[in-house]
């Protein structure tokens, strides 16, 4: 198969959707894999790395994109990029078309099949590709909510681990899900005392066995989290309902009752937040203050790392490129039930039933 890797456009977009490990592997299984000249710049994979793992090197998107059999992609495509889709090639991306009417009507008349990552889902319910960026973003809270604690950052001048003699720096996680465990873990990693707060006792068990009891878990009420946030130094939101805006689980008054200075970092932001008083912010300006709490709310997080967020996830996502690109993708539906929840338009019909019903749309069963 001709599998190509365009650059992402997007703007600050610096991951792209394959390593020159994954080009060496899809090589090595007899496929030509087509990558844009510099695609790999902002991730730190120059192209001579990709030439020597068996990539061919081709002059801008055009080749990649009308070439190709297959696309693999990072983010979903733009405007500039929908004349390039089209029937008989397949797209393998984030999609998150749901939130995006002009890209899903885009696809639907292009005719083209988009598999996306984020519907990809494991017979247990979870979401194997949307995993390692919650791991991702789950560590990076830990690191920026470090920074803004520092004074000339706002914060209360707090060091996380504390020094023989003086108090760590005391975390609060809402949420036990893969953002929650891996800032959890971090977090005591680091030295600071950490209280994690979820709904699910399975997870809170989980947490307190994979940590040895080095950290406090707490079932999460309001009176548990608004007790929590008046020792804070830093909370991080983590929490989630899947499919649904993140529930506001920590109110104004929550907010209020922490000590000036005090950090936050709301996780959830990318779906609406889980405090009440955060909003979503950027990579120029990360954060603001309210209520003398520093608020940090930056949706895409993994960006920030843009080296370590490729390799996470192109991890993730060679099993399926192999895949689709060894039997093609209605054989390696028909084999892998996760990878077949994952085709949201198949030559042009809409296939997934949350897109098509967040439009009104009819929904049909993908053929394999
Ligand atoms: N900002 C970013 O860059 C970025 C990156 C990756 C993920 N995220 C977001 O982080 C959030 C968490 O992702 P995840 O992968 O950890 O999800 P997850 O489903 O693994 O975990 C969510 C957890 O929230 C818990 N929860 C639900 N209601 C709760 C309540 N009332 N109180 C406490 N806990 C409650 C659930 O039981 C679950 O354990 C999501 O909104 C995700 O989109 C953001």
């Amino acid at each position: 198969m001709v599998i190509g890797v365009p650059r992402e456009i997007k703007d600050g977009e610096q991951r792209v959707a394959l390593t020159p490990a994954g080009a060496s592997a899809l090589a090595e299984a007899g496929h030509t894999v087509l990558l844009e000249r510099g695609a790999g710049d902002g991730s730190g994979f120059d192209d001579h790395e990709y030439e020597s793992h068996g990539a061919r090197l081709v002059m801008g998107a055009d080749a990649v994109w009308t070439e190709s059999e297959l696309v693999l992609k990072v983010k979903e495509p733009l405007p500039a990029e929908y004349g390039y889709l089209r029937p008989g090639l397949t797209l393998f991306t984030y999609l998150h078309l749901a939130g995006n009417e002009g890209l899903m009507r885009a696809m639907v008349a292009s005719g083209v099949t988009g598999v996306a990552y984020e519907t990809i889902q494991s017979p247990d319910g979870s979401l194997p590709l949307l995993v390692p960026m919650s791991e991702v973003a789950g560590r990076i809270a830990v690191q920026a909510g470090m920074q803004y604690l520092q004074a000339p950052n706002g914060g209360r001048g707090i060091l996380l681990s504390g020094v023989p003699g003086v108090p760590p720096a005391e975390v609060v996680v809402l949420g036990c899900g893969v953002v929650g465990v891996n800032a959890a873990s971090l977090a005591v990693g680091l030295g600071a005392q950490v209280t994690v707060l979820d709904v699910r006792h399975e997870r809170l068990k989980y947490l307190d066995d994979i940590m040895h009891g080095r950290c406090v878990t707490v079932y999460s009420t309001r009176a548990n989290i608004l007790r929590a946030a008046r020792y804070a130094d830093l909370v991080i939101g983590a929490v989630l309902v899947a499919g649904e805006r993140a529930p506001v689980v920590m109110d104004e008054d929550a907010v209020r009752a922490m000590r000036r200075g005090s950090v936050i970092v709301d996780v959830a932001v990318d779906q609406g937040g889980c405090i009440a008083t955060t909003h979503a912010t950027s990579m120029s300006e990360p954060t603001y203050v309210k209520h003398g709490v520093v608020h940090y709310g930056v949706p895409n997080m993994p960006a920030l790392v843009p080296r370590t967020s490729t390799l996470a996830l192109t991890n993730a996502t060679l099993p399926y490129a192999l895949a689709i690109a060894r039997a093609g993708l209605p054989d390696a539906a028909r084999r892998d039930p996760a990878l077949a929840l994952g085709i949201n338009v198949q030559s042009g019909r809409l296939t997934c039933p949350a897109v098509a019903r967040a439009f009104g749309l009819d929904c049909h069963e993908p053929s394999f």
